[in-house]
């Protein structure tokens, strides 16, 4: 998948305000979007509202909708700068995850590898309140309430665009 170079040039009130590490940026490669794409079809088959967090400029949920294209996706994404940078149609907007009601969605995808642990810690909870569905995650949970309220599914080594990444998968 082509990133976009717009996306890593950050105005630095967004650097001041949200850190360089929680703005970090990369994807999955096509090939990594086609195993994703497979594994999530292996758990919901149909009727798919997924939601991708921190999702950039919306080229993923782009990618994944072309591949399924009965599903529908939409995301949110804390830097004003990359939702400006969408050149897709697909709907996003600007927000900060924990802000967000995630009770209407059955898929999550989380690329959390650059948020820091407060922010996973109180994601993971949010997730087992409001959410009910297939979780996918770059972190392997570690908060407790989660792991116990929580199925885990498989891990899949998965191709990105910084290296390859484990990615679990789990049914809330
Ligand atoms: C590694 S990128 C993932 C991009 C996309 N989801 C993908 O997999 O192609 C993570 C994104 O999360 C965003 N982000 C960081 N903290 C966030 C928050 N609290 N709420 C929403 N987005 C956040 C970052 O700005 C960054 O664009």
């Amino acid at each position: 998948m082509n990133i976009n170079p717009k996306l890593f040039i950050l105005p630095s009130n967004e650097v001041s305000k949200y850190g360089l590490e929680n703005l970090t940026y990369g994807s999955l490669t096509i090939k990594g979007i086609n195993l994703l794409v497979k594994t999530i079809k292996k758990y919901k088959c149909n009727n798919i509202y997924g939601f991708d967090i921190g999702c950039g400029d919306g080229e993923l949920i782009y990618q994944i909708n072309k591949l399924i294209p009965e599903s529908k996706w939409e995301g949110v994404e804390i830097s004003d700068h990359r939702i400006n940078c969408q050149e897709r149609d697909v709907h996003i907007w600007q927000g900060d995850i924990l802000d967000e009601n995630l009770r209407e969605y059955n898929v999550i995808h989380v690329d959390n590898l650059c948020f820091d642990d407060v922010l996973e810690n109180k994601l993971e909870e949010k997730v087992i309140r409001e959410f009910n569905g297939l979780y996918i995650t770059y972190r392997k949970p570690i908060n407790n309430y989660f792991i116990k309220n929580s199925i885990f599914l498989e891990s899949v080594d998965t191709e990105t665009t910084w290296d390859s990444h484990i990615i679990h998968y789990y049914f809330i």
